[in-house]
Formats: C-alpha cells, structure tokens, sequence
C-alpha cells in the first residue's frame, strides 16, 4: 500500500512495485490520475488497484485497508509516502497554510500507519513499514522549518515505532530523500519559487528502485546520494559552517 501515488516518488514506486509482481493499493485524491496509473501497469506481472483517499482523514484510511483485504487479503508493506513542501517564513506564512502541511505530513503518516499495521500483523508473516521523509529533518532549511520539523517528527516516530513493531517482525525503514523530480515544488505551499535550485536532483525512479530494494532488507534509515549524506553529516558535526551554507543557498 502507497500513499501518494498519483504523482513523483509514489508513483514511480507503485509502478516499480508492480513490475516486481506485486499487488499494489495506490492512494492518493486524483483518482483520475491513479486511474491512469493503472493502466499504465496493464502489462505489469503485478498490479496496481485505485483507492481514491484523503491520509488526513482517518476513516477513509481504514476505508483504504478494509479494500485492500477484501480484495487480497493480505498486507504486507506500508510505503507511507504522501507529503506537502512548504516555504516561507514561520512567523509570517498563512496558518491555513502550515496546517495543511502538518495535517498531511504528521497525521496523514499516523492515520496510515494505525490503519495499515493491524492488517499487516493479522497475516502473522511479519512486514515492512517505509515512512518517506526528508534530508531536510536532519538538515533544516530556513524558509522550509515547518516542512523540515514535519519530517523530524517522522524521523522521531520511526525509531520508537521500530521497537513496538519488532515482536511482529513489522521492520520500519525511513527513507532521507534529497531533492527529487516530482510535482513537490509546484505543489509546495507558501511563497512561490526555487527554494534550492543549484542542488543536484534525482529522478522519482531513482527513489522507487531504491524503495524497492530496502522493502525486502532491513535498513532503519536510507539516505540515497553522497551529497545528502555531506548535508547531513555537516549539520550534525559542523552546525555553524552549515548554518551559513543553508543561508546562501535559501532565499
Ligand atoms: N521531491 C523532493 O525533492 C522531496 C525531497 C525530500 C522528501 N520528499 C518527500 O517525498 C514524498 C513524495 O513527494 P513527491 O516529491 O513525490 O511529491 P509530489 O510529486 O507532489 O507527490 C505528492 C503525492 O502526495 C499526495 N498527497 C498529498 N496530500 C495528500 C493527501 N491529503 N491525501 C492523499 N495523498 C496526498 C499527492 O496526491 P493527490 O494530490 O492526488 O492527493 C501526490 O500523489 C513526500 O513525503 C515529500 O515530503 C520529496
């Protein structure tokens, strides 16, 4: 089961799940775009089923998983991806705005985790929980702290779900993504524009293979590219070179 895939990282890796053979529920709001998705994966040795639901409501995410069983009977793997990017100052930007941001980020990866893991430990086969966060929590931007500190709260909520979730043999993996090719920026909310624009990107493909792979490992945290590493390591031991660096970059 993948959230947010009607566009970018979600629907690259509902895609390459597929074309591994899997049976993949595909959740996002466009359910046009999930329709076509499907279609997409027609010739696929898995496939893809539309489930038009909204992460921040809780009751069309057990809606989403009641589906899923009905028509499999099974869950094996939660890629609890779909997010919203932010930028603009914390003081000065719209509530409707961060609220949004913090809806989706923080209880649309809840309601998706309390709605998927029951279904997942009924099989008894154990299984795998992938949150998909942001370099941007270990290395915050400014103009971007909301979206960054949404993200942190992923990463906080992974490493003491892992231990609730072990008994099960359900392993959480988060995922560190750098900048990527996908709808975010045009998506994001806030103040218009290039928040990093000189940073290398990585193609939605790039992600989703790599998506793949740690759903059959167990990796607690994956960062994809040197460069993320470079960012996240700088901030952790070098924060005053770093803090210059984040001021130059974002404007
Ligand atoms: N792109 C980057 O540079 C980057 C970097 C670091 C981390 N990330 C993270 O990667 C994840 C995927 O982002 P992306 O780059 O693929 O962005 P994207 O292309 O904008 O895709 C976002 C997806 O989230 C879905 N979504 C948003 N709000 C939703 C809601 N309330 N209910 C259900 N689905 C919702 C959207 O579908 P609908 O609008 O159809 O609902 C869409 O499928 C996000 O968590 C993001 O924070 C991205």
């Amino acid at each position: 089961m993948i959230t947010g895939a009607s566009a970018g990282i979600g629907r690259a890796t509902a895609l390459a799940f597929a074309r591994q053979g899997a049976h993949v529920a595909a959740i996002a709001r466009r359910a046009e775009r999930l329709e076509a998705l499907q279609a997409e994966a027609a010739d696929a040795e898995g496939e893809i089923m539309p489930i038009a639901a909204d992460v921040t409501r809780a009751g069309e995410m057990q809606q989403a998983v009641a589906a899923v069983m009905a028509r499999w009977g099974r869950l094996d793997v939660l890629v609890a991806n779909a997010g919203v990017g932010h930028r603009g100052a914390v003081v000065d930007a719209d509530w409707a705005d961060l609220e949004t941001v913090l809806r989706t980020n923080i209880d649309g990866v809840l309601h998706s985790i309390r709605a998927a893991v029951p279904a997942i430990r009924s099989g008894g086969r154990g299984g795998h929980v992938i949150l998909i966060s942001s370099i941007s929590a270990a290395a915050p931007a400014p103009y971007a702290a909301v979206y960054g500190a949404s993200k942190s709260f992923v990463n906080g909520l992974a490493r003491a779900l892992r231990y609730e979730l072990i008994d099960d043999n359900i392993w959480v993996t988060t995922f560190l993504v750098g900048q990527t090719h996908s709808e975010f920026a045009q998506a994001r909310l806030g103040r218009p524009g290039r928040v990093a624009g000189k940073l290398p990107t990585m193609q939605a493909e790039t992600v989703a293979r790599r998506i793949v792979w740690a759903s059959r490992r167990r990796k607690r945290t994956v960062v994809l590219r040197l460069i993320d590493r470079v960012f996240i390591l700088g901030a952790a031991l070098t924060p005053g070179l770093m803090d210059r660096l984040q001021k130059a970059i974002y404007k």
